[in-house]
């Protein structure tokens, strides 16, 4: 039935999530700090009073409906769109710590006809480290590497960007970000069109890189994988922020409903929560 999108979410899972929220709290520090940030287009404020940080290894997911501002935010963060308020990362204001975060759009604007190699792509991520001399050196090429054995992408190294799937396509920009070595990373829905196996690929990725101390914001529409798989969200509606923190803190019907309207709502059934539209889904193929 295409209406159904009903999901389970156990105690048991919020309490994993939790614990494992907690440990990662503890070890870690405070690495980009947002502050009452609001940015837009021509005039149009599409978010505002945007505040949150980010630890050391945290992965917080960012939820919210279609044109909630989520990849407005991720804009801004990368300085691809003029903001006010303040971004900071590891003290630096943001101005000179682009450099220091990584960034995978939701569609990659490049051209899938140039004639360019998956190693070619990878290497753009080293353009910080290699700078004006163009040559990349000996650390580059096993930086490059790494991250290609990393998403799992290396014997196909060789190929040309445009001849790739939509998902492995996905898996070279995270190795992009990864080749950059930034202390965050920004991915921007990388689940979309990739298949079950590599989004096991990519969550080991993302285990790596907690263990590394990188702080990593994701954009999804996963709700259930957020409850579960991240250590907090923020959730985003008409470009503000409803909630900022753990998965069991947050995921509240008034905070869902306040984010998704009267398209979702999460009722608590015995030890377990269940997650469904309060309206149907009416797709036209259902007619
Ligand atoms: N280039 C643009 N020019 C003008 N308005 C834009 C532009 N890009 C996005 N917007 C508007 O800004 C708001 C936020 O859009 P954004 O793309 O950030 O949403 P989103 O949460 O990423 O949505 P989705 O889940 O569909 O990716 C929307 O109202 C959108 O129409
Ligand atoms: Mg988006």
């Amino acid at each position: 039935m295409a209406n159904i999108l009903s999901a389970i979410l156990t105690k048991n899972n919020h309490d994993a999530a939790r614990e494992f929220a907690t440990d990662c709290a503890s070890l870690s520090e405070s690495v980009m700090t947002v502050h009452d940030l609001a940015c837009g287009y021509n005039g149009y404020r599409a978010i505002e009073g945007i505040t949150f940080d980010l630890r050391a290894g945290e992965r917080v997911g960012i939820v919210g409906p279609n044109g909630a501002g989520k990849s407005t935010l991720f804009k801004a963060l990368v300085g691809l769109l003029p903001h006010q308020g303040a971004i900071s990362i590891q003290g630096a204001s943001c101005k000179d710590s682009h450099a220091m975060i990584g960034y995978v759009p939701q569609r990659e604007a490049i051209d899938q006809t140039f004639p360019v190699t998956v190693w070619d792509v990878v290497m753009m991520g080293r353009a910080r480290q290699i700078g004006y001399i163009l040559l990349p050196r000996k650390q580059d090429r096993i930086a490059v590497r790494g991250a290609l054995e990393r998403v799992g992408m290396w014997p196909l190294r060789k190929r040309q960007i445009g001849e790739l799937s939509g998902g492995q396509r996905r898996r070279v920009f995270v190795a992009r970000a990864l080749a950059q070595q930034a202390s965050v990373l920004l991915l921007d829905e990388p689940f979309s069109g990739v298949d079950a196996a590599a989004e096991t690929d990519i969550f080991q990725v993302l285990d790596v890189l907690r263990e590394e101390g990188v702080a990593v914001l994701l954009a999804t529409h996963n709700l259930v994988q957020a409850a579960t798989h991240y250590d907090k969200l923020l959730l985003l509606t008409n470009g503000r922020m409803i909630a900022f923190g753990a998965p069991r803190d947050i995921y509240t019907p008034q905070n869902l409903g306040a984010t998704f309207g009267d398209r979702i709502a999460l009722f608590q059934e015995g030890d377990q929560y269940v997650l469904v539209p309060d309206k149907p889904c009416h797709h036209e193929d259902d007619h």
